[in-house]
């Protein structure tokens, strides 16, 4: 039977390339998009015209617990089973203190924390099924700290955190899995200017960006790698080691 991921936040860059490394593979895609469903549409019409697999669009905003239980009926509806979950949607923008509101608050926890773990708390069954495994995104800088991102950071830090709980908690028949980006991708909306991303490849050992395509190898790679959970590999071209 093919196997079967959902991937949130698959329509665009980092969680696009993620799902069409696997429809390669022949696994069925559940992409997941909130304001993005003309290119999910679009990804999955691409996928079903040019790999063995099928593709299903579901579409919720993560901050909103109303559309995250209806994202879970839906995913169950999408093939019947589940083998992994990429928590791959984030929203990320400068909190700097003196300036938080709750709103911010709700919005970075929604899709960087609370989304995710609700998320698995509801097809928890699914992938208990399966056997399956869980990849969360995490970010380089939870282990070194972001000026002016302490909610996004601690977003992703409590993400890291609960990682590593259901890796003992889930065990042995659920690997739950993190990815830790460096620079990859300008944030959505905006470009770096010569002189900051200057600043940005001075700090990274191996002189070049990271690229969509080293991430979507790296949660590959995890998602076969039968023998590691509750691990965290950072993907930064040695960013973190300075
Ligand atoms: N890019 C980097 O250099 C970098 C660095 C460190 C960590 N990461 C992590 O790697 C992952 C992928 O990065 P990326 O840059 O490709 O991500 P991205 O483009 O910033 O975001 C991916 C998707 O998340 C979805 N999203 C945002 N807020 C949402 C919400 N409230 N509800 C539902 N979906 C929401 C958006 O979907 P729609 O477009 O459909 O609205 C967006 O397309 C993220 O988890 C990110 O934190 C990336």
């Amino acid at each position: 039977m093919k196997k079967t991921i959902l991937v949130t936040g698959a329509a665009v860059r980092i969680g696009r390339e993620i799902a069409l490394t696997f429809a390669k593979d022949g696994w069925n895609i559940i992409i997941h998009c909130n304001s993005s469903t003309e290119k999910a549409e679009a990804l999955a019409k691409e996928i079903e015209e040019n790999f063995e697999s099928s593709a299903k669009v579901v579409q919720a905003n993560l901050d909103k617990d109303d559309h995250v239980e209806r994202m879970i009926d839906e995913v169950k509806s999408c093939f019947g089973s589940l083998d992994a979950i990429v928590n791959n949607a984030s929203s990320f923008y400068p909190t700097p203190i003196g300036e938080l509101t709750l709103k911010d608050w709700d919005q970075l926890i929604g899709s960087n924390l609370k989304g995710p773990l609700f998320l698995i708390n509801g097809l928890i069954d699914l992938l208990k099924e399966s056997k399956g495994v869980i990849i969360n995104m995490t970010d380089m800088n939870v282990g070194r700290g972001l000026a002016k991102f302490s909610i996004y950071t601690a977003a992703k830090g409590g993400l890291l955190a609960a990682t590593k709980v259901l890796a003992r908690e889930l065990a042995p028949d659920i690997r739950v899995n993190a990815v830790a980006p460096g620079a990859i991708l300008e944030p959505p909306g905006s470009s770096w200017s010569e002189e900051v991303k200057n600043k940005i490849l001075s700090a990274i050992p191996l002189g070049r960006l990271g690229t969509e395509k080293d991430i979507a190898g790296t949660v590959k790679f995890l998602v076969d790698s039968e023998y590691i959970t509750g691990q965290a590999i950072n993907v930064d071209g040695g960013r973190s080691l300075l």
